[in-house]
């Protein structure tokens, strides 16, 4: 699954390629951050990555990888952070889909974020939907005891569709219980597209899951 990054970067390169991840383990991968090696954090589809730069930010004891499958969208975020290094943040370019399950070590993440995935609204594009039943047993798989899922969509059929996949999945159990969803989560940061959706009134859905054993 090796796909060299398209377009070069001057100076710290954040990218990386889903093969070191998988042969060298994530903690190898930040070695030189020796703050980050508390746990890992997973953001898949960041987009303009305003969110995740934040959280690692935030979050220096832990070690952050975005994986996302645009070229585009991941050389921009990599030519940023060579000018502004983030140093516990690593950026995958790929499909989601196969680098989580190809890369990631069972029982190794402690959080991942899906923020917004594309919604696919048209009836025959449902099948390239992210959120399916088989990436949420790959999710949970990879999740370690008691890790988080978030989960995030304006999208009002694609949250019907979210909400009956995460209540379906085994091993999940919802923290927002009663429930099913918030539209509004306390001390969450925004992303570029929830900016855009709540600026012409939509309203966002939110789901925080975590890891239960069976
Ligand atoms: C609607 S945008 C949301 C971006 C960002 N999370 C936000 O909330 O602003 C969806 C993002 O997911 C990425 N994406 C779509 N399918 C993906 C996949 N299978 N694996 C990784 N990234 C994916 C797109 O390239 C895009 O950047």
């Amino acid at each position: 699954m090796t796909r060299s990054p398209h377009r070069k970067v001057e100076g710290i390169d954040h990218r990386i390629s889903p093969e070191e991840i998988k042969h060298s383990g994530w903690k190898a991968i930040f070695r030189d951050d020796e703050n980050a090696q508390e746990s890992l954090v997973v953001e898949i589809g960041f987009g303009r990555g305003e969110f995740l730069v934040d959280l690692a930010r935030r979050n220096s004891n832990k070690a952050h990888i975005g994986i996302d499958i645009s070229w585009k969208r991941v050389a921009k975020m990599a030519r940023r952070l060579a000018l502004c290094p983030v140093r516990n943040l690593r950026l995958i370019e790929g499909n989601a889909k196969e680098a989580v399950e190809y890369m990631l070590d069972d029982g190794s993440v402690e959080t991942f974020w899906i923020n917004f995935p594309d919604p696919w609204p048209k009836r025959r594009h449902s099948r390239r939907r992210l959120i399916k039943r088989d990436f949420l047993d790959v999710l949970v798989t990879k999740l370690i005891p008691e890790g988080t899922l978030e989960v995030a969509t304006d999208h009002p059929a694609y949250a019907k569709w979210i909400n009956a996949r995460l209540q379906g999945t085994q091993g999940l159990q919802n923290l927002f219980k009663p429930y099913p969803y918030l539209s509004n989560v306390p001390g969450r940061h925004l992303t570029a597209y929830e900016e855009i959706w709540r600026s012409k009134g939509r309203t966002p859905y939110f789901w925080r899951y975590k890891k239960v054993s069976l």
